[in-house]
């Protein structure tokens, strides 16, 4: 639909829009600070903020009391608070062969001015690739946790380190006035390839790489996401540390761990360049096996006293240099490129590429992402091309070698029908008017691909969970007609009792496992409503959203006949819209998902096969059911994550932010604006003892 130009617009048009304008501001701000869930971009959720402002602009009469003009702090550009770093967060100088390690031995001294027999201890040890963090304590507690920035000012990011378990809220033992512990954050191969494959699933963006996963992560502005997400640190320097952490770097970085902190464990103490190189060469070894991404080995002058004699040059230590390893790359041959239909029909395209040794793991295909980034590449079939597996889990290709293009390669033409089903493939246009950058299949369930991949997500771990019913299984038994469609599952059993080729002469199956998934799909009968909603994998629909609209509808039959209703400006539709959490664009994908026949066809054949059970054990009536709960400060007798799957089963809402909508506050110790906030709304605080007593252990 084309905006009217604000010029163009009458008075009580203009009336209308700001009104619904703020309704749905409002709305993707509590989308994207309280829930796990955006639905728009931020560029589209810009364009609403500019649209509000032209319109208030032109109509000033018209500018609502409430409206988001006049918000502060919900934007999300201007996400968080800032911190000045005490003692500024300095970059590494590097290294890249063996004479420059050499080289960097000999500045340190003649620096100094030490005769050339004299041993110069230096620690050697990983290079994280992660964000670094400065983590302030007073008298052992942490206070502030304040992300890099441009070195001299950082962005405070305290609520979202208190939910990394890796870093201690509190000191062991001893603890001195203040001390500035700097690490570095970082997520490990395994979480975030489980992100990624919740996050996909979930119809979520997935991230490029684990740092980014733990940047994304950190940067979030409520807190209880990051708590969702594995992070992990290393400790390895300080800022403002008065008591001064030892003699040594080894030593103070002992230190750290004493006080409880993760510190890692290949870090040595060596005292030749020999050493040195021979320690990188065997971290390097084993840098694939890690499970972490490093991307290099950091030497630092091992004694403090000469660290504060060399001191920096403009922005590095001189007694400090990181040795990268070379980036893990690879020249191959492009030899197609295959393109994968997604459960949502989402067409992705997969390099395939004559096989090569990328840093000791040999790559037959990498992602290209989209059909922009091929012609952005320029890359076409029969290119060779520069493979890179820079730690990431999925290797990439950074560019082609255009001197050994063959002759007459053309352009390569993503294709506009789908592979799969010969649907046509379209790219969306946005309101904002921007294309979308994926292309998709419009076949929907007359895709075989999509059918497929609906399939698997339909018996995958947070949907229906059925065990034995992996992704291998389901293409096996679509291809063999076996499942076709997700009620085709619950028949299974009884059709094979009357088939003459049973399951169990099927290879790699007899009657035991025959006989074990039976009774998986058999304990499935019988779901809660909110996994079968998110089963159904209507697009934007994760689980957080299953859980808003199971609640709200209760029953999968009056779920199913409100979404039927759900046309533009009815009741139904209204109702949807009206929900907490549901944004214009869930809406508008449910109510498309419910006006395709064939749909609902699965949904009702589906309902003759299961019953539904009460929500996943949500407590009906508990001292905080329907109440809105905001947990901050440092949580000692649960963690953030804890907590707020405890007050989720409860019945509570748990935000990040505090309004006049919050019921309750429970505050740990170095509580700070929330609580304010919670006091100018006189909004009830209670601390975690209190919470313990009121709700109980929380069953
Ligand atoms: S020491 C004054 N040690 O590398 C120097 N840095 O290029 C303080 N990094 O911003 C840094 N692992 O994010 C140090 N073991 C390690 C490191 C490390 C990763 C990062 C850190 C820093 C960047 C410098």
């Amino acid at each position: 639909m084309a905006e009217k130009s604000p010029d163009q617009m009458s008075l009580a048009e203009a009336k209308a829009e700001l009104k619904r304008l703020a309704a749905e501001i409002s709305e993707h701000d509590v989308r994207y600070h309280s829930q796990d869930a955006p639905t728009i971009s931020d560029a589209e959720y810009d364009a609403l903020r500019l649209r509000n402002a032209a319109l208030e602009e032109r109509f000033p009469e018209l500018v609502l009391a409430d409206s988001p003009s006049k918000r502060v702090g919900a934007a999300p550009q201007e996400k968080f608070g800032k911190v000045q770093h005490r003692v500024p967060m300095l970059s590494l100088g590097n290294a890249f062969d063996d004479e420059d390690v050499a080289e960097f031995l000999g500045r340190v001294r003649r620096f100094l001015n030490l005769p050339a027999d004299t041993e110069i201890e230096v620690t050697a040890e990983p290079k994280i690739d992660g964000l670094s963090i400065s983590l302030r304590y007073e008298s052992g507690k942490l206070v502030q946790a304040a992300t890099r920035g441009d070195g001299a000012e950082g962005e405070n990011v305290t609520a979202n380190v208190l939910t990394i378990r890796d870093v201690p809220a509190k000191l062991e033992g001893r603890a001195p006035a203040v001390l500035e512990v700097r690490g570095e954050i970082y997520m490990s191969h395994k979480d975030f390839a489980a992100l990624n494959k919740k996050q996909n699933q979930e119809g979520e963006k997935t991230f490029a790489n684990p740092r980014n996963a733990a940047a994304g992560s950190l940067r979030q502005l409520d807190s209880s996401i990051t708590a969702s997400r594995p992070l992990r640190f290393f400790a390895y320097a300080w800022g403002e540390a008065p008591e001064h952490p030892g003699k040594t770097q080894w030593d103070a970085v002992m230190g750290f761990k004493k006080l409880g902190f993760p510190v890692n464990p290949l870090m040595k103490v060596c005292r030749s360049s020999e050493e040195l190189l021979s320690h990188y060469r065997s971290v390097e070894e084993r840098r694939a096996d890690l499970g972490y991404d490093i991307d290099g080995v950091v030497y630092k002058v091992n004694r403090l006293d000469w660290q504060e004699r060399l001191g920096f040059v403009s922005r590095s230590p001189r007694w400090a240099i990181a040795h990268k390893f070379a980036a893990e790359k690879a020249t191959t041959v492009l030899e197609g490129i295959d393109i994968q239909v997604g459960r949502t029909g989402a067409l992705t395209p997969v390099a395939r590429l004559r096989p090569v040794t990328v840093g000791g793991v040999v790559v037959s295909n990498a992602t290209l992402h989209n059909e922009d980034e091929i012609a952005r590449k320029d890359l076409r079939i029969g290119d060779t091309v520069i493979v890179q597996r820079a730690g990431d889990v999925i290797p990439q290709i950074v560019a082609m070698v255009i001197e050994k293009r063959p002759r007459g390669a053309k352009p390569y033409e993503f294709p506009k029908v789908c592979p799969a089903c010969g649907s046509h493939a379209e790219r969306e246009e946005r309101e904002t008017g921007k294309t979308d950058a994926v292309r998709r299949c419009t076949g929907g369930l007359i895709c075989p691909a999509q059918r497929v991949e609906r399939l698997k997500h339909f018996a995958s771990r947070n949907a229906f969970d059925i065990e034995g019913l992996g992704d291998k299984i389901i293409e096996e038994f679509y291809h063999d007609g076996l499942i076709q469609s997700p009620s085709d599952i619950f028949t299974l059993e009884a059709r094979d009792k009357r088939a003459l080729k049973k399951l169990r002469d099927r290879e790699g199956w007899g009657e035991a496992s025959v006989k074990k998934l039976f009774e998986a799909i058999d304990q499935r009968r019988n779901i809660a409503l909110d996994r079968f909603i998110f089963a159904l994998g209507i697009r934007h629909v994760g689980e957080t959203t299953a859980r808003v609209l199971a609640r709200s509808y209760g029953s999968a039959k009056f779920f199913r006949d409100q979404m039927i209703a759900a046309w533009p400006d009815s009741e139904a539709w209204n109702e949807l819209n009206a929900l907490d959490g549901i944004g214009a664009v869930v809406a508008e994908s449910i109510a498309q998902f419910f006006a395709e026949q064939h749909n609902v066809e699965v949904v009702d054949e589906l309902l003759k096969h299961v019953t539904l059970a009460a929500l996943a054990a949500v407590a009906a009536s508990s001292p905080v059911s329907g109440k809105t709960v905001v947990f901050t400060g440092a949580l000692e007798m649960m963690t953030r994550e804890e907590a707020k799957s405890m007050a989720e089963r409860l019945g509570a809402k748990v935000s990040g932010s505090v309004s006049k909508k919050t019921d309750l506050l429970v505050a740990g110790p170095g509580a700070g604006s929330k609580l304010k906030e919670a006091q100018k709304h006189g909004v009830e605080v209670i601390d975690e003892a209190e919470w313990f007593r009121r709700v109980g252990n929380g069953k």
